[in-house]
């Protein structure tokens, strides 16, 4: 039999007050070790699939498990739960609240009432991991958007969960704070933290994550991200589109320029490669964005 999954959904359902039914009977797993990307259009409940998860919201029905055992609600069992399952919110400014970046990452390790020189040593660990160490002594006020938004992963970061889970990391930040991002997050994979994010970007999707789950009407459905992520149907009842990479292998298929299991070009790079090798005659490699 398979390890069970570390964090998982069992038939959960989730209304807010009075409000309509968010999510019925869903089951949603999160494997440990494998990239995760959450999609759905707005207003599916990935934000709610995720305060779920991460115990900040409790499912009406349906339970939540960590390596198979449900969670208990109580002051041990969310104590367990958070230091498993940490989330950072979309919006920095609903999770940053201390006077300075370094104070802010302390306040959950402080929490868990660890000593101070472990403290210490976590806020390092996570600055540097969010390349933000040179801002340890700044107001948080006084900070960018995409610095406010590494400065709250960070503080996720320095509670070492086994799962960190992100609701839209990506969105506003620039190309190279997004890729600088993405560089962040393969390296706290390496490191061993299972990564799961919500996003609607169907393109970063199918690079970064192994695994990609589609919440549609009809509930969500989790496969590897190359195949999820070329399903017209779902896609479409997702509210998404098909990822660049899979349109441009499909158009490569039917040219013959790509066979077999092979996988197309993600990257503008891979696809100029692409081309240079198939290119008539001698002539200059063609170079991405030229
Ligand atoms: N605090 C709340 N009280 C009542 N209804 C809510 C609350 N938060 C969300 N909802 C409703 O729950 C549904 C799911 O919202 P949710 O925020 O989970 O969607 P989402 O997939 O994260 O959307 P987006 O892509 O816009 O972030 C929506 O219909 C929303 O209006
Ligand atoms: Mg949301």
């Amino acid at each position: 039999m398979s390890e069970p999954a570390l964090v998982a959904l069992r038939k959960a359902s989730f209304s807010y007050e009075d409000g309509p039914p968010v999510l019925s009977g869903l089951d949603f797993e999160v494997r440990e070790g494998r990239t995760l990307a959450l999609l759905g259009r707005n207003g599916s409940g990935k934000t709610t699939l995720m305060r779920l998860l991460s115990g900040g919201l409790r499912p009406d029905a349906g339970e939540l498990t960590l390596r198979g055992r449900p969670v208990a609600y109580d002051r041990k069992g969310l104590t367990r739960l958070r230091t498993t399952v940490q989330l950072v919110v979309q919006d920095p400014d609903d999770q940053l609240f201390a006077a300075s970046v370094a104070q802010d990452v302390s306040f959950g390790p402080l929490n868990l009432g660890l000593p101070d020189a472990e403290v210490r040593a976590r806020v390092d660990e996570a600055l540097t991991a969010l390349d933000i160490g040179h801002l340890a002594d700044r107001p948080t006020h006084l900070l960018s958007y995409g610095q406010r938004k590494r400065t709250a992963i960070a503080g996720a970061v320095a509670m070492r969960p086994e799962v960190l889970v992100l609701d839209e990391p990506t969105a506003g930040l620039d190309p190279d704070g997004r890729e600088r991002l993405l560089a962040t997050l393969g390296g706290l994979c390496e490191g061993g933290t299972t990564v799961v994010m919500a996003t609607h970007d169907v393109d970063l999707a199918l690079l970064w994550a192994d695994d990609a789950a589609l919440l549609t009407p009809d509930g969500v459905r989790t496969g590897p991200a190359s195949a999820m992520l070329a399903r017209t149907d779902l896609l479409h009842r997702a509210g998404l589109r098909l990822p660049w990479g899979i349109a441009v292998e499909r158009l490569l298929r039917a040219r013959g320029l790509v066979s077999g299991a092979a996988a197309g070009p993600r990257t503008p790079e891979e696809l100029a490669a692409l081309a240079h090798a198939h290119a008539d005659g001698p002539g200059p490699a063609p170079t991405a964005g030229a």
